[in-house]
Protein backbone atom coordinates (compact mmCIF):
# COMPACT_ATOMS: atom_id res chain seq x y z
CA UNK A 1 0.00 0.00 0.00
CA UNK A 2 1.06 3.59 -1.26
CA UNK A 3 1.61 5.57 2.20
CA UNK A 4 0.54 9.02 2.55
CA UNK A 5 2.67 11.77 2.73
CA UNK A 6 2.08 13.42 6.27
CA UNK A 7 2.19 17.20 7.04
CA UNK A 8 2.70 18.09 10.73
CA UNK A 9 1.51 22.14 11.63
CA UNK A 10 1.62 24.26 14.70
CA UNK A 11 0.71 26.97 16.44
CA UNK A 12 2.57 29.10 19.18
CA UNK A 13 1.29 27.64 22.69
CA UNK A 14 0.01 30.88 23.81
CA UNK A 15 0.23 32.21 27.09
CA UNK A 16 -2.68 32.42 29.31
CA UNK A 17 -1.88 35.43 30.93
CA UNK A 18 -4.89 37.04 29.67
CA UNK A 19 -7.74 36.34 27.12
CA UNK A 20 -7.12 35.24 23.72
CA UNK A 21 -7.81 38.10 20.99
CA UNK A 22 -8.36 38.03 17.10
CA UNK A 23 -4.50 38.31 16.66
CA UNK A 24 -4.34 34.96 18.79
CA UNK A 25 -7.26 33.66 16.55
CA UNK A 26 -5.10 34.81 13.12
CA UNK A 27 -2.53 32.88 14.33
CA UNK A 28 -4.37 29.51 14.69
CA UNK A 29 -6.72 30.14 11.94
CA UNK A 30 -3.38 29.81 9.60
CA UNK A 31 -2.55 26.99 10.83
CA UNK A 32 -6.25 25.28 10.42
CA UNK A 33 -6.49 26.35 7.33
CA UNK A 34 -3.05 24.79 6.25
CA UNK A 35 -4.03 21.56 7.72
CA UNK A 36 -7.03 21.39 5.79
CA UNK A 37 -5.86 22.22 2.37
CA UNK A 38 -2.83 19.21 2.95
CA UNK A 39 -5.68 17.08 4.51
CA UNK A 40 -7.53 17.31 1.21
CA UNK A 41 -4.00 17.04 -0.91
CA UNK A 42 -4.21 13.48 0.66
CA UNK A 43 -1.74 13.98 3.35
CA UNK A 44 -2.13 12.46 6.73
CA UNK A 45 -2.08 15.23 9.07
CA UNK A 46 -1.42 16.51 12.54
CA UNK A 47 -2.34 19.99 13.71
CA UNK A 48 -0.70 20.90 17.39
CA UNK A 49 -1.11 23.80 19.66
CA UNK A 50 -1.47 24.84 23.34
CA UNK A 51 -0.52 26.73 26.26
CA UNK A 52 2.55 28.05 27.29
CA UNK A 53 1.68 27.96 31.58
CA UNK A 54 5.09 28.69 33.00
CA UNK A 55 7.38 31.59 33.85
CA UNK A 56 7.09 34.55 36.32
CA UNK A 57 4.72 36.91 34.55
CA UNK A 58 1.94 34.00 35.09
CA UNK A 59 3.07 33.35 38.76
CA UNK A 60 2.66 37.32 39.01
CA UNK A 61 -0.95 37.22 37.19
CA UNK A 62 -2.29 34.03 39.48
CA UNK A 63 -1.14 36.26 42.37
CA UNK A 64 -2.78 39.28 41.52
CA UNK A 65 -5.90 37.37 40.89
CA UNK A 66 -5.34 35.91 44.63
CA UNK A 67 -5.11 32.53 43.14
CA UNK A 68 -2.77 29.58 43.38
CA UNK A 69 -0.97 29.33 40.11
CA UNK A 70 -2.51 25.97 38.93
CA UNK A 71 -6.05 27.45 39.54
CA UNK A 72 -5.37 30.26 37.67
CA UNK A 73 -4.04 28.66 34.60
CA UNK A 74 -6.92 26.22 35.01
CA UNK A 75 -9.29 28.52 34.36
CA UNK A 76 -7.78 30.33 31.81
CA UNK A 77 -6.53 27.23 29.51
CA UNK A 78 -10.82 26.48 29.96
CA UNK A 79 -11.19 29.94 27.93
CA UNK A 80 -8.91 29.30 25.18
CA UNK A 81 -10.87 25.72 24.75
CA UNK A 82 -13.88 27.52 24.33
CA UNK A 83 -12.86 29.84 22.00
CA UNK A 84 -11.29 27.40 19.65
CA UNK A 85 -14.63 25.58 19.66
CA UNK A 86 -16.76 28.52 19.06
CA UNK A 87 -14.16 29.22 16.19
CA UNK A 88 -15.09 25.58 14.89
CA UNK A 89 -11.11 25.26 14.48
CA UNK A 90 -9.98 21.41 15.37
CA UNK A 91 -6.61 20.43 16.32
CA UNK A 92 -5.50 16.90 17.29
CA UNK A 93 -3.10 17.57 20.08
CA UNK A 94 -3.75 20.42 22.94
CA UNK A 95 -0.31 20.50 24.78
CA UNK A 96 -0.15 22.30 28.43
CA UNK A 97 3.06 22.87 29.90
CA UNK A 98 1.63 21.94 33.07
CA UNK A 99 0.72 18.17 32.22
CA UNK A 100 2.80 15.44 33.78
CA UNK A 101 4.06 14.41 30.14
CA UNK A 102 4.96 17.50 28.94
CA UNK A 103 7.39 18.08 32.28
CA UNK A 104 9.12 14.63 32.33
CA UNK A 105 9.82 14.93 28.51
CA UNK A 106 11.42 18.48 28.92
CA UNK A 107 13.13 17.44 32.27
CA UNK A 108 14.66 14.88 29.90
CA UNK A 109 15.35 16.63 27.09
CA UNK A 110 17.74 19.16 29.80
CA UNK A 111 19.61 15.92 30.86
CA UNK A 112 20.35 14.75 27.34
CA UNK A 113 21.58 18.29 26.73
CA UNK A 114 23.82 18.26 29.91
CA UNK A 115 25.18 14.80 29.30
CA UNK A 116 25.90 15.79 25.54
CA UNK A 117 27.86 18.98 26.86
CA UNK A 118 26.00 21.60 25.60
CA UNK A 119 24.04 22.56 28.59
CA UNK A 120 27.41 23.86 31.20
CA UNK A 121 26.50 25.57 34.66
CA UNK A 122 28.02 29.53 34.73
CA UNK A 123 26.96 32.50 36.01
CA UNK A 124 23.76 34.59 34.87
CA UNK A 125 24.46 38.77 35.38
CA UNK A 126 22.66 40.79 33.18
CA UNK A 127 19.17 42.49 32.65
CA UNK A 128 15.96 40.61 32.50
CA UNK A 129 12.16 41.32 31.21
CA UNK A 130 9.91 39.79 33.42
CA UNK A 131 6.84 41.09 30.82
CA UNK A 132 8.99 39.11 27.88
CA UNK A 133 10.49 36.30 30.02
CA UNK A 134 13.28 37.69 28.25
CA UNK A 135 17.27 38.32 28.44
CA UNK A 136 19.38 41.22 27.58
CA UNK A 137 22.82 42.49 28.06
CA UNK A 138 23.45 45.88 28.39
CA UNK A 139 24.22 46.54 25.02
CA UNK A 140 21.49 45.83 23.73
CA UNK A 141 18.84 47.18 25.94
CA UNK A 142 18.04 50.96 25.52
CA UNK A 143 19.39 53.22 28.68
CA UNK A 144 16.36 55.62 29.97
CA UNK A 145 17.75 57.96 32.96
CA UNK A 146 20.13 55.32 34.48
CA UNK A 147 17.03 52.71 33.76
CA UNK A 148 17.00 50.06 30.98
CA UNK A 149 14.17 48.80 28.93
CA UNK A 150 13.57 46.56 26.18
CA UNK A 151 14.68 47.45 22.97
CA UNK A 152 11.87 45.15 21.82
CA UNK A 153 9.09 45.63 23.99
CA UNK A 154 10.13 48.97 25.67
CA UNK A 155 9.69 47.37 28.71
CA UNK A 156 11.65 48.12 31.97
CA UNK A 157 14.56 45.25 32.84
CA UNK A 158 15.48 44.24 36.37
CA UNK A 159 19.72 43.54 37.18
CA UNK A 160 19.87 40.11 38.06
CA UNK A 161 22.97 38.19 39.13
CA UNK A 162 22.30 33.94 39.66
CA UNK A 163 23.90 30.75 39.12
CA UNK A 164 22.29 29.16 35.83
CA UNK A 165 23.09 26.86 33.14
CA UNK A 166 23.90 27.73 30.24
CA UNK A 167 22.84 26.51 26.38
CA UNK A 168 26.45 26.75 24.33
CA UNK A 169 24.86 28.56 21.50
CA UNK A 170 28.19 29.73 20.29
CA UNK A 171 29.10 26.01 18.95
CA UNK A 172 26.14 26.26 16.75
CA UNK A 173 26.94 29.33 15.06
CA UNK A 174 28.37 28.25 12.01
CA UNK A 175 26.68 25.62 11.33
CA UNK A 176 23.13 27.46 11.94
CA UNK A 177 24.00 29.86 9.48
CA UNK A 178 24.93 27.90 7.09
CA UNK A 179 21.87 25.54 7.50
CA UNK A 180 19.67 29.05 6.74
CA UNK A 181 21.65 29.84 3.78
CA UNK A 182 21.29 26.27 2.59
CA UNK A 183 17.58 26.01 2.90
CA UNK A 184 15.59 28.53 1.24
CA UNK A 185 12.64 27.39 2.77
CA UNK A 186 13.49 27.35 6.25
CA UNK A 187 12.26 30.62 7.13
CA UNK A 188 9.29 32.44 4.92
CA UNK A 189 8.94 35.46 4.14
CA UNK A 190 12.20 35.37 2.83
CA UNK A 191 12.45 39.09 4.15
CA UNK A 192 13.50 37.77 7.72
CA UNK A 193 16.47 35.76 7.07
CA UNK A 194 18.66 38.99 6.53
CA UNK A 195 16.98 40.68 9.46
CA UNK A 196 17.83 37.57 11.50
CA UNK A 197 21.36 37.46 9.91
CA UNK A 198 22.40 40.94 10.59
CA UNK A 199 20.68 41.68 14.18
CA UNK A 200 21.50 38.44 15.84
CA UNK A 201 23.13 35.88 14.03
CA UNK A 202 26.09 37.44 12.43
CA UNK A 203 26.79 39.77 15.97
CA UNK A 204 27.51 36.40 17.26
CA UNK A 205 25.49 34.25 19.45
CA UNK A 206 25.57 34.65 23.16
CA UNK A 207 25.10 31.62 25.28
CA UNK A 208 21.98 31.42 26.57
CA UNK A 209 21.18 31.03 30.22
CA UNK A 210 18.56 28.40 30.20
CA UNK A 211 17.60 28.05 34.42
CA UNK A 212 16.68 30.17 36.65
CA UNK A 213 16.72 29.88 40.65
CA UNK A 214 14.76 33.20 41.65
CA UNK A 215 11.07 31.46 41.56
CA UNK A 216 9.36 28.35 41.71
CA UNK A 217 6.75 28.06 38.85
CA UNK A 218 8.17 25.85 36.27
CA UNK A 219 9.70 22.71 35.44
CA UNK A 220 13.04 22.03 37.92
CA UNK A 221 15.73 20.09 36.60
CA UNK A 222 16.35 16.61 38.02
CA UNK A 223 20.20 17.34 38.80
CA UNK A 224 19.00 20.39 40.76
CA UNK A 225 16.15 21.21 42.16
CA UNK A 226 16.55 24.80 42.71
CA UNK A 227 16.60 25.18 39.17
CA UNK A 228 13.99 25.74 36.75
CA UNK A 229 13.88 25.39 33.18
CA UNK A 230 13.43 28.62 30.89
CA UNK A 231 10.23 28.85 29.72
CA UNK A 232 11.28 29.21 26.03
CA UNK A 233 12.99 25.90 26.82
CA UNK A 234 10.01 24.64 27.85
CA UNK A 235 7.59 25.97 25.82
CA UNK A 236 9.51 25.41 22.49
CA UNK A 237 9.65 21.46 23.46
CA UNK A 238 5.95 21.39 23.32
CA UNK A 239 6.36 20.66 19.43
CA UNK A 240 8.04 17.33 20.34
CA UNK A 241 6.50 16.61 23.74
CA UNK A 242 3.10 16.30 21.87
CA UNK A 243 4.38 13.69 19.83
CA UNK A 244 5.95 11.33 22.35
CA UNK A 245 9.13 12.01 22.12
CA UNK A 246 11.63 9.99 23.68
CA UNK A 247 8.82 7.99 25.24
CA UNK A 248 8.12 4.03 24.39
CA UNK A 249 5.03 5.05 22.99
CA UNK A 250 6.64 7.32 20.30
CA UNK A 251 5.12 6.50 17.24
CA UNK A 252 3.51 9.53 16.34
CA UNK A 253 6.83 11.76 17.14
CA UNK A 254 8.66 8.51 14.29
CA UNK A 255 5.71 9.33 12.01
CA UNK A 256 5.53 12.84 11.52
CA UNK A 257 9.14 14.29 12.78
CA UNK A 258 11.87 11.63 12.16
CA UNK A 259 10.29 9.92 8.91
CA UNK A 260 7.49 13.15 8.50
CA UNK A 261 7.34 14.78 4.83
CA UNK A 262 6.75 18.65 6.01
CA UNK A 263 7.19 20.33 9.23
CA UNK A 264 5.59 23.69 9.84
CA UNK A 265 5.34 26.11 12.68
CA UNK A 266 3.14 28.98 12.20
CA UNK A 267 4.71 32.04 14.24
CA UNK A 268 3.74 35.62 14.86
CA UNK A 269 6.91 38.04 13.77
CA UNK A 270 7.92 38.73 17.31
CA UNK A 271 8.27 35.15 18.39
CA UNK A 272 9.99 34.15 14.89
CA UNK A 273 13.91 34.39 16.05
CA UNK A 274 13.11 32.05 18.96
CA UNK A 275 12.03 29.21 16.41
CA UNK A 276 14.94 30.01 13.92
CA UNK A 277 17.81 30.39 16.65
CA UNK A 278 17.17 28.44 19.92
CA UNK A 279 14.39 25.97 18.42
CA UNK A 280 17.18 24.54 15.59
CA UNK A 281 20.19 24.25 18.16
CA UNK A 282 17.91 22.34 20.64
CA UNK A 283 17.10 20.24 17.69
CA UNK A 284 20.57 19.55 16.27
CA UNK A 285 22.08 19.21 19.96
CA UNK A 286 19.50 16.51 20.65
CA UNK A 287 20.44 15.01 16.90
CA UNK A 288 16.66 15.80 15.97
CA UNK A 289 16.32 16.96 12.09
CA UNK A 290 14.93 20.35 11.60
CA UNK A 291 11.52 21.50 10.58
CA UNK A 292 11.24 22.07 7.01
CA UNK A 293 9.24 25.67 7.30
CA UNK A 294 8.87 28.17 10.15
CA UNK A 295 5.91 30.44 8.81
CA UNK A 296 6.28 34.06 10.32
CA UNK A 297 2.98 36.09 9.99
CA UNK A 298 2.96 39.91 10.53
CA UNK A 299 0.43 41.30 13.33
CA UNK A 300 -3.22 41.84 13.18
CA UNK A 301 -3.93 46.06 14.35
CA UNK A 302 -7.17 48.10 13.93
CA UNK A 303 -7.47 51.45 12.68
CA UNK A 304 -6.26 52.76 15.86
CA UNK A 305 -3.44 50.97 16.02
CA UNK A 306 -1.63 47.95 18.09
CA UNK A 307 -4.34 46.77 20.28
CA UNK A 308 -4.07 47.17 23.83
CA UNK A 309 -5.85 46.94 26.95
CA UNK A 310 -5.63 50.85 27.32
CA UNK A 311 -6.67 51.78 23.98
CA UNK A 312 -9.61 49.44 24.35
CA UNK A 313 -8.81 48.35 21.32
CA UNK A 314 -8.74 44.92 21.64
CA UNK A 315 -10.89 42.55 19.47
CA UNK A 316 -12.74 39.89 20.90
CA UNK A 317 -13.38 36.84 18.90
CA UNK A 318 -16.07 35.47 20.80
CA UNK A 319 -18.15 39.31 20.63
CA UNK A 320 -17.76 38.81 16.96
CA UNK A 321 -19.18 35.62 16.37
CA UNK A 322 -22.45 36.79 17.96
CA UNK A 323 -22.54 38.94 14.84
CA UNK A 324 -20.54 37.04 12.05
CA UNK A 325 -19.87 33.02 11.87
CA UNK A 326 -16.48 32.32 12.40
CA UNK A 327 -16.67 30.99 8.91
CA UNK A 328 -16.92 34.72 8.22
CA UNK A 329 -14.17 35.85 10.43
CA UNK A 330 -11.89 33.16 9.61
CA UNK A 331 -12.33 33.86 5.92
CA UNK A 332 -11.36 37.56 6.25
CA UNK A 333 -8.31 36.86 8.27
CA UNK A 334 -6.74 34.41 6.07
CA UNK A 335 -7.45 36.18 2.72
CA UNK A 336 -7.36 39.85 3.27
CA UNK A 337 -4.02 39.70 4.99
CA UNK A 338 -0.79 39.26 2.85
CA UNK A 339 1.42 36.93 4.80
CA UNK A 340 4.27 38.62 6.76
CA UNK A 341 2.90 41.90 6.89
CA UNK A 342 0.57 43.60 9.18
CA UNK A 343 -3.03 44.01 8.34
CA UNK A 344 -5.77 45.98 9.54
CA UNK A 345 -9.13 44.45 10.95
CA UNK A 346 -11.83 46.28 11.05
CA UNK A 347 -15.76 45.75 11.46
CA UNK A 348 -16.47 47.55 8.47
CA UNK A 349 -14.08 45.72 6.75
CA UNK A 350 -15.05 42.45 7.98
CA UNK A 351 -18.87 43.34 6.72
CA UNK A 352 -17.80 44.41 3.13
CA UNK A 353 -15.45 41.47 2.66
CA UNK A 354 -17.98 39.08 3.59
CA UNK A 355 -21.14 40.85 1.67
CA UNK A 356 -19.04 40.66 -1.64
CA UNK A 357 -17.01 37.75 -1.26
CA UNK A 358 -19.37 35.55 0.41
CA UNK A 359 -22.75 36.54 0.15
CA UNK A 360 -22.87 38.37 -3.22
CA UNK A 361 -20.49 36.96 -5.80
CA UNK A 362 -20.07 33.21 -4.34
CA UNK A 363 -23.67 32.70 -2.27
CA UNK A 364 -25.21 34.10 -4.86
CA UNK A 365 -23.28 32.13 -7.68
CA UNK A 366 -24.17 29.05 -6.15
CA UNK A 367 -28.00 30.18 -5.17
CA UNK A 368 -28.81 31.34 -8.51
CA UNK A 369 -27.26 28.49 -10.21
CA UNK A 370 -29.16 25.72 -8.57
CA UNK A 371 -32.49 27.83 -8.83
CA UNK A 372 -32.10 27.82 -12.59
CA UNK A 373 -31.21 24.02 -12.93
CA UNK A 374 -33.85 22.92 -10.49
CA UNK A 375 -36.32 25.00 -12.57
CA UNK A 376 -35.72 22.92 -15.77
CA UNK A 377 -34.12 19.47 -14.95
CA UNK A 378 -35.40 17.00 -13.10
CA UNK A 379 -33.22 14.46 -13.94
CA UNK A 380 -29.25 14.50 -13.62
CA UNK A 381 -27.95 17.23 -15.68
CA UNK A 382 -24.72 15.30 -18.25
CA UNK A 383 -21.95 17.03 -19.53
CA UNK A 384 -21.79 16.02 -23.23
CA UNK A 385 -18.50 17.62 -24.74
CA UNK A 386 -20.40 18.22 -27.77
CA UNK A 387 -23.01 20.54 -26.93
CA UNK A 388 -20.35 23.22 -25.61
CA UNK A 389 -20.12 26.64 -27.11
CA UNK A 390 -16.94 28.22 -27.54
CA UNK A 391 -17.92 30.56 -24.08
CA UNK A 392 -18.50 27.62 -22.36
CA UNK A 393 -15.39 26.35 -23.13
CA UNK A 394 -13.45 29.07 -22.01
CA UNK A 395 -14.97 29.06 -18.59
CA UNK A 396 -13.88 25.29 -18.77
CA UNK A 397 -10.48 26.38 -19.78
CA UNK A 398 -10.40 29.00 -16.62
CA UNK A 399 -11.51 26.50 -14.11
CA UNK A 400 -8.23 24.50 -15.33
CA UNK A 401 -6.15 27.74 -15.44
CA UNK A 402 -7.27 28.94 -11.74
CA UNK A 403 -7.17 25.97 -9.87
CA UNK A 404 -3.00 25.39 -11.08
CA UNK A 405 -2.35 29.39 -9.85
CA UNK A 406 -4.63 28.46 -6.79
CA UNK A 407 -2.34 25.20 -5.97
CA UNK A 408 1.01 26.97 -7.03
CA UNK A 409 0.23 30.01 -4.45
CA UNK A 410 -1.08 27.89 -1.64
CA UNK A 411 1.94 25.52 -1.79
CA UNK A 412 3.71 28.85 -1.56
CA UNK A 413 1.77 29.62 1.49
CA UNK A 414 0.43 32.65 -0.27
CA UNK A 415 -3.13 32.02 1.01
CA UNK A 416 -4.77 35.52 0.61
CA UNK A 417 -3.94 34.72 -2.89
CA UNK A 418 -4.99 31.61 -3.51
CA UNK A 419 -8.03 32.59 -2.34
CA UNK A 420 -8.25 35.67 -4.32
CA UNK A 421 -8.41 33.28 -7.21
CA UNK A 422 -11.18 30.85 -6.02
CA UNK A 423 -13.46 34.38 -5.81
CA UNK A 424 -12.17 35.59 -9.06
CA UNK A 425 -13.62 32.13 -10.75
CA UNK A 426 -16.59 32.57 -8.49
CA UNK A 427 -16.91 36.31 -10.62
CA UNK A 428 -16.37 34.69 -13.68
CA UNK A 429 -18.90 32.41 -13.33
CA UNK A 430 -21.40 34.91 -12.50
CA UNK A 431 -20.37 36.92 -15.51
CA UNK A 432 -20.62 33.96 -17.51
CA UNK A 433 -24.56 33.57 -16.64
CA UNK A 434 -25.31 37.41 -17.42
CA UNK A 435 -23.83 36.61 -20.43
CA UNK A 436 -25.55 32.75 -21.80
CA UNK A 437 -28.75 34.25 -19.73
CA UNK A 438 -29.90 30.23 -18.97
CA UNK A 439 -33.31 31.40 -18.31
CA UNK A 440 -34.12 32.42 -21.59
CA UNK A 441 -33.21 29.17 -23.07
CA UNK A 442 -35.97 27.08 -22.19
CA UNK A 443 -36.62 26.16 -26.19
CA UNK A 444 -33.00 24.86 -26.51
CA UNK A 445 -32.55 22.43 -23.85
CA UNK A 446 -28.96 20.93 -24.83
CA UNK A 447 -27.60 24.57 -24.90
CA UNK A 448 -29.34 25.07 -21.69
CA UNK A 449 -27.70 21.83 -20.26
CA UNK A 450 -24.35 22.49 -21.64
CA UNK A 451 -24.67 25.53 -19.22
CA UNK A 452 -26.01 24.38 -16.68
CA UNK A 453 -23.64 21.53 -16.12
CA UNK A 454 -20.47 23.70 -16.67
CA UNK A 455 -22.54 26.23 -13.68
CA UNK A 456 -22.00 23.12 -11.33
CA UNK A 457 -18.61 21.92 -12.48
CA UNK A 458 -17.56 25.46 -11.89
CA UNK A 459 -19.48 25.94 -8.38
CA UNK A 460 -17.68 22.59 -7.41
CA UNK A 461 -14.30 23.80 -8.49
CA UNK A 462 -14.89 27.36 -6.53
CA UNK A 463 -16.35 25.37 -3.77
CA UNK A 464 -13.57 23.37 -3.08
CA UNK A 465 -10.76 25.81 -3.78
CA UNK A 466 -12.45 27.22 -0.60
CA UNK A 467 -13.42 24.19 1.59
CA UNK A 468 -9.76 24.59 3.64
CA UNK A 469 -11.17 28.05 5.23
CA UNK A 470 -15.25 27.41 5.05
CA UNK A 471 -15.16 24.18 6.00
CA UNK A 472 -18.08 23.39 8.07
CA UNK A 473 -20.07 25.63 6.43
CA UNK A 474 -19.17 24.78 2.91
CA UNK A 475 -20.58 20.71 3.87
CA UNK A 476 -23.85 22.74 3.03
CA UNK A 477 -22.88 23.49 -0.53
CA UNK A 478 -22.00 19.84 -0.91
CA UNK A 479 -24.91 18.11 0.71
CA UNK A 480 -26.98 20.34 -2.10
CA UNK A 481 -24.81 19.41 -4.87
CA UNK A 482 -25.21 15.72 -3.90
CA UNK A 483 -21.78 15.18 -2.71
CA UNK A 484 -19.97 14.25 0.79
CA UNK A 485 -17.20 16.41 0.53
CA UNK A 486 -15.09 18.08 -2.25
CA UNK A 487 -12.02 16.69 -3.82
CA UNK A 488 -9.32 18.41 -5.79
CA UNK A 489 -8.87 15.26 -8.08
CA UNK A 490 -12.46 15.39 -9.00
CA UNK A 491 -12.31 19.03 -10.20
CA UNK A 492 -11.61 18.39 -13.83
CA UNK A 493 -13.48 15.58 -13.89
CA UNK A 494 -16.82 17.16 -15.33
CA UNK A 495 -19.15 13.98 -16.26
CA UNK A 496 -19.19 14.02 -12.31
CA UNK A 497 -22.61 15.35 -12.37
CA UNK A 498 -23.74 13.27 -15.09
CA UNK A 499 -25.58 10.63 -12.36
CA UNK A 500 -26.06 13.19 -9.29
CA UNK A 501 -29.45 15.46 -9.21
CA UNK A 502 -27.91 19.15 -7.16
CA UNK A 503 -30.59 20.60 -5.44
CA UNK A 504 -31.12 24.08 -3.94
CA UNK A 505 -31.99 23.21 0.29
CA UNK A 506 -31.69 26.58 1.21
CA UNK A 507 -29.98 29.92 2.00
CA UNK A 508 -26.07 29.09 2.35
CA UNK A 509 -25.24 32.93 3.29
CA UNK A 510 -27.03 35.63 4.43
CA UNK A 511 -26.26 38.96 4.03
CA UNK A 512 -25.39 40.96 6.85
CA UNK A 513 -26.39 44.56 7.24
N1 LIG B 1 4.04 31.56 24.61
C1 LIG B 1 4.72 32.20 23.55
C2 LIG B 1 4.86 31.28 22.36
C3 LIG B 1 5.60 30.01 22.60
S1 LIG B 1 5.63 29.00 21.21
C4 LIG B 1 6.72 27.78 21.57
C5 LIG B 1 3.95 33.45 23.14
N2 LIG B 1 2.67 33.50 23.46
S2 LIG B 1 1.68 34.73 23.16
O1 LIG B 1 0.42 34.30 23.67
O2 LIG B 1 2.22 35.93 23.64
O3 LIG B 1 1.63 34.90 21.60
C6 LIG B 1 1.36 33.85 20.78
C7 LIG B 1 1.25 34.23 19.35
O4 LIG B 1 0.22 35.17 19.14
C8 LIG B 1 2.51 34.86 18.77
O5 LIG B 1 2.81 34.21 17.54
C9 LIG B 1 2.11 36.27 18.49
O6 LIG B 1 2.75 36.82 17.38
C10 LIG B 1 0.64 36.11 18.23
N3 LIG B 1 -0.03 37.38 18.40
C11 LIG B 1 -0.22 38.10 19.54
N4 LIG B 1 -0.80 39.30 19.22
C12 LIG B 1 -0.99 39.36 17.89
C13 LIG B 1 -1.58 40.26 17.00
N5 LIG B 1 -2.08 41.40 17.38
N6 LIG B 1 -1.62 39.90 15.70
C14 LIG B 1 -1.16 38.70 15.24
N7 LIG B 1 -0.59 37.84 16.05
C15 LIG B 1 -0.46 38.16 17.36
O7 LIG B 1 4.53 34.32 22.50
Amino acid sequence: MKKNKTFLVTTPIYYPSGNLHIGHLYSTTIAWVLRNYKKMQGYDTKFLTGSDEHGQKIAKKAQEANLSEIEYVDAQVANFIHLWKEAKIDYDVFTRTTEEKHKKIVQTIFSTLLAKGVIYIGKYKGLYSIEDEEFFTKTQAIEKDGEFYSPISNHKLIEVEQDSYFLENSKFEKWLLEYIESNPNFIIPKKIVNELKNNFILKGLEDLSVTRNNFKWGINILENQEHIIYVWIDALSNYITALNYSLPNDEDFQKFWVNGDEIVHVVGKEITRFHCIYWPIILKALDLRMPTTVLSHGWLITPEGKMSKSKGNVIDPLELFKEFSPEAVKYFLVSQIYLGNDGVFSYDNLLNVYNANLVNNYGNLVSRSLTIINKFFTSPVKFISTNLTEIDQEILDKIKQFLNEYIEDFDNYQIDKAIKTAISLSSELNNYIEKTMPWSLKDELPKLEAICSVLLNGIYAVATMLHPILWDKNLEIAQQLGFENFEFEQILNFNKFDNIIAQKKSIFLERKK
